[in-house]
């Protein structure tokens, strides 16, 4: 049995059904590029779901890995290791604010998630009970609880991170998501469920007013963003939309919470996305590209946070926290995005795909927005561009849709691995990406996109 034929009877994919499951055969990596067994070369514009930010086998982190593996590859966290002190210090000191942070280390953006909800949680319970009770609350449950997420929004798969997103992949676990999670509205210029937001205030106003009628401080806990929506269609929010989101944080004394899974590690062409904005939050999570070839996961806690847990038990972990091996791979990483400029390569072949993928909405009726930011862009599909009639719902999720159509056509005939279940093009590729291999990337699109076309009404 060929081992894709092994890997189909035995292995489970993710989000799918299985009778349909044919993996390809790979036997290389390497830069942007997958090799498999039939001598095929495609493009992975997925950056191994935006794993691989600098490409694949960088020779640097591989080199680390090795070094690492010979002394040390994990110990408990009873123990100190260098390599995991030394990341901790270093993601402490390169996100924003005070380099006074603490960082708990797991292996999945969902493990993050979890642990910044359990911590802002047991931040506001401590705050609660040292503060003291005003007679009138006429309240029973103790503490603010409540998260405020937004429907177009994605933090993992486990129940506690499915809990707080918005995205349809939360359908399959209800009704026994954690409750005291309320969605609001999303800041999405191009389709605003408050009409004309450019800035995205109405929206984020919108949210000042869920948190007063969720009961103020008293209640709500804290608001988790995706400063740049991943899954859920590349959504950069608008300055003005983050730093209102700060305010009103900061109004009702709730904790900011910044979900960097996708967006960390220069995707958007800064270390993080919120250094766009120019605001500090109280706990950004890490994960994806983070570990590079390890997985790898972070929730990193402001002073203000960590503080509290001086006293108090920190009450998250998992077996292999701190694993030594991974955070070596992340501090070589990261020493490759400094070492190779590529946050400037990133910001600078962001523009000029910015100006590529404009061409292709000149051209074919079905582009309706190019949007992104860095190396993380769309091009959102549309039946009609007037009306801006999606060419796939969000409640179209698991049927078959003229995007996967076309994913299906660029794997095929064009060699490129891109999302096929998404609201449109998908265009995340390894930061280390040229300018022929995005020329390559935009002719391919251009002669593939009559399929979307097709669709276009009138
Ligand atoms: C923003 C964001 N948060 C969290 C997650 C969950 O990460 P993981 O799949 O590693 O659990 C993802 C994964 O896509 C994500 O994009």
């Amino acid at each position: 049995m060929n081992i894709s034929s092994l890997q189909a009877k035995h292995m489970m994919q993710c989000w799918s059904s299985q009778k349909n499951y044919n993996p390809l055969p790979v036997f290389k990596t390497e830069g942007c590029w997958i090799f498999t067994e039939d001598g095929r070369k495609i493009f992975d514009l997925r950056s191994a779901h935006e794993c691989a930010n600098i490409g694949f086998n960088h020779p640097h982190v591989i080199q680390a890995m090795k070094e690492q593996m010979d002394s040390l590859i994990y110990v408990t966290d009873d123990f100190a290791s260098e390599s995991t002190a030394s990341l901790a210090k270093k993601l402490s000191e390169l996100t924003p604010g005070s380099p006074d942070k603490k960082v708990w280390f797991g292996q999945s953006g969902a493990s993050a998630v979890e642990a910044a909800i359990k911590a802002a949680r047991f931040w506001q319970y401590n705050r609660m009970f040292n503060e003291k009770l005003p007679e009138d609350r006429g309240v029973q449950y103790p503490y603010p609880y409540k998260i405020i997420s937004r429907y177009r929004s994605w933090h993992g798969s486990t129940a506690g991170a499915l809990s707080v997103s918005g995205d349809p992949r939360r359908w399959f676990t209800e009704p026994v998501t954690q409750p005291g999670v309320v969605f609001g509205p999303d800041a999405y210029p191009y389709r605003s469920p408050m009409g004309q937001d450019e800035d995205g205030i109405k929206a984020a106003e919108y949210l000042r007013y869920m948190v007063q009628m969720e009961g103020g401080s008293d209640f709500v806990a804290a608001i988790i963003v995706e400063p740049v929506v991943g899954s859920n269609g590349i959504i950069p929010a608008p300055e003005a939309y983050m730093k209102r989101v700060r305010e009103i944080c900061d109004d009702f004394g709730l904790l900011m919470i910044v979900d960097e899974t996708m967006t960390g590690m220069g995707r958007t062409g800064k270390f993080l996305a919120i250094e766009h904005y120019n605001i500090v939050p109280d706990i950004i999570i890490m994960g994806k590209a983070l570990g590079m070839y390890c997985p790898l996961s972070a929730c990193i806690l402001s002073d203000k946070v960590a503080r509290v847990f001086d006293e108090n038990i920190f009450g998250h972990g998992q077996s292999y926290s701190g694993h030594a091996l991974a955070c070596r791979a992340a501090l070589a990483s990261i020493e490759v995005l400094e070492q190779e400029r590529l946050l400037e390569h990133t910001r600078e072949m962001g523009n000029y795909l910015k100006l590529r993928l404009n061409e292709l909405r000149d051209k074919h009726p079905s582009v309706g927005e190019v949007r992104g930011i860095g190396l993380m862009w769309t091009l959102e599909l549309v039946k009609n561009r007037e009306t801006k009639e999606p060419i796939r719902s969000a409640g179209q999720k698991y049927s078959d849709n003229p995007v996967k159509l076309l994913a299906d056509y660029l794997l095929k005939e064009k060699n490129i691995y891109v999302p096929g279940d998404k609201f449109g093009l998908w265009i995340t590729p390894p930061l280390v990406v040229t300018k022929e291999e995005i020329d390559y990337l935009v002719k391919s699109f251009d002669e593939s996109l009559w399929i979307t076309d097709g669709y276009v009404e009138g």
